[in-house]
């Protein structure tokens, strides 16, 4: 090699790398620096949606004052995708989408929200429609066309190898299309996507799906998710949660009291709150669940730390989150089928502080100073949610 060509294989060296740190983007955590909000199809529907489903739940999210209190996804699951053209190019089902999906997406973006779509890391979704393995550049950029602002990707179907890897290029060529999307990561927690999760998505699956119940019933209940939780929590934080899947709050299997538990965890543990239940035909109970905005304010806090359990008495356990202000959001929860009176002690939070105002975030009260003991009745399946103020 003579000398010129070996500096001018050096400049082509340079060059490349120059390139390659100018097309390189970083992923981006703001788009999700508290937990996603929304609503999803999946709970209720399953793949029976159409266009007219998703622009009514579009306008019940904002008559019904979700979207004044944060929600704003609305987002379509399984069920939407039908064939491939001749160019590989992704087509809706035109029965249930006749509009297409950027019609719905605009629509969706006039009211003031987000819109989210469905695909999976396999060549079929668990509906057994198209994939998006090997189309993953196409399926983003056409993604992008459509104005998607959320990508919720499943693994059914998914081919043998590296979850993080298969997850990487989806992350990847949303990146490269430029359009902010949050990227949801659907693996059911098989391969530990919290240990990789982070900066390949912006909240990932810790479980398999969510049934209508408290405890299993065929699929997880809640408390079977809350359980598996636990520990988790050092995994999360702003712009990278733990998923442990979408609200059940209006399903008639859970009592009153599972539901406002469920919320209440929901919010604790940093989950992303999207709704599964029919926006339009809401009781002014489960409303009142879901919009309580002293419960979301946990959920949202700024300081993204996620809550985790510091006493287990069996049916009796105490949940703590730290939150930004300095204050502390804490569950009492009663698994047991009995009410029971349940006492915290204030020495089991460590704290420096002696004593705590608190506020009960359910009844909205203020509940006075509270030293040494915190004794309360607390439901079967309930909980006492409260924050406290250090004095
Ligand atoms: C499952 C996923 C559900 C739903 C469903 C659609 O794998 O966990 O949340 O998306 O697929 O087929």
């Amino acid at each position: 090699m003579t000398l010129r060509s070996f500096y001018l294989s050096k400049f082509f060296v340079l060059l490349l790398l120059i390139a390659c740190q100018s097309s390189y983007k970083e992923f981006d955590y703001s788009l999700a620096a508290t937990p996603p909000m929304g609503w999803n199809s999946w709970n209720t529907f399953y793949s029976n949606i159409n266009e007219k489903l998703i622009l009514e739940t579009a306008d019940a999210m904002v008559e019904s004052g979700m979207a004044a209190v944060g929600y704003n996804y609305i987002v379509i699951d399984d069920g939407w995708a039908s064939y491939r053209d001749a160019q590989g190019n992704i087509q809706p089902d035109s029965i249930k989408f006749p509009s297409g999906i950027k019609y719905v997406a605009d629509y969706v973006h006039k009211k003031g929200l987000k819109f989210g779509i469905y695909s999976s890391a396999g060549e079929t979704t668990c509906g057994k429609l198209p994939g998006s393995w090997q189309y993953e550049t196409l399926d983003a950029n056409q993604y992008a066309r459509w104005g998607v602002d959320y990508l919720k990707y499943d693994w059914c179907g998914h081919k043998k190898g590296s979850a993080e890897k298969i997850y990487k290029k989806m992350s990847k060529a949303l990146q490269d299309t430029g359009r902010p999307i949050v990227f949801s990561i659907c693996e059911w927690g098989d391969n530990d996507p919290w240990e990789w999760g982070r900066g390949v998505g912006h909240l990932w699956r810790t479980t398999y799906d969510i049934g209508n119940c408290w405890a299993k019933k065929g699929n997880l209940g809640v408390i079977d998710i809350i359980d598996a939780q636990n520990g988790l929590e050092k995994y999360s934080g702003p712009g990278a949660w733990n998923d442990p899947d979408m609200l059940r709050i209006g399903s008639k299997c859970l009592t009153y009291e599972e539901s406002k538990s469920h919320f209440s965890f929901w919010a604790l543990l940093n989950a992303p709150l999207m709704a599964g239940n029919d926006l339009r035909n809401m009781t002014d109970e489960v409303r009142e669940i879901l919009t309580n905005q002293e419960v979301i304010a946990i959920n949202q806090d700024p300081l993204g730390r996620q809550g985790f359990k510091f006493r287990d008495d069996g049916d009796l356990e105490y949940w703590r989150k730290e939150l930004a202000d300095g204050s502390l959001a804490l569950i009492l929860l009663n698994r047991s089928s009995e009410p029971v009176v349940m006492k915290l002690k204030l020495a089991d939070l460590n704290s420096d502080a002696n004593s705590f105002s608190a506020r009960d975030l359910w009844e909205h009260i203020d509940l006075g100073r509270i030293e040494n003991n915190y004794t309360t009745t607390v439901a079967s399946h309930g909980i006492k949610f409260l924050r406290l103020y250090p004095n």
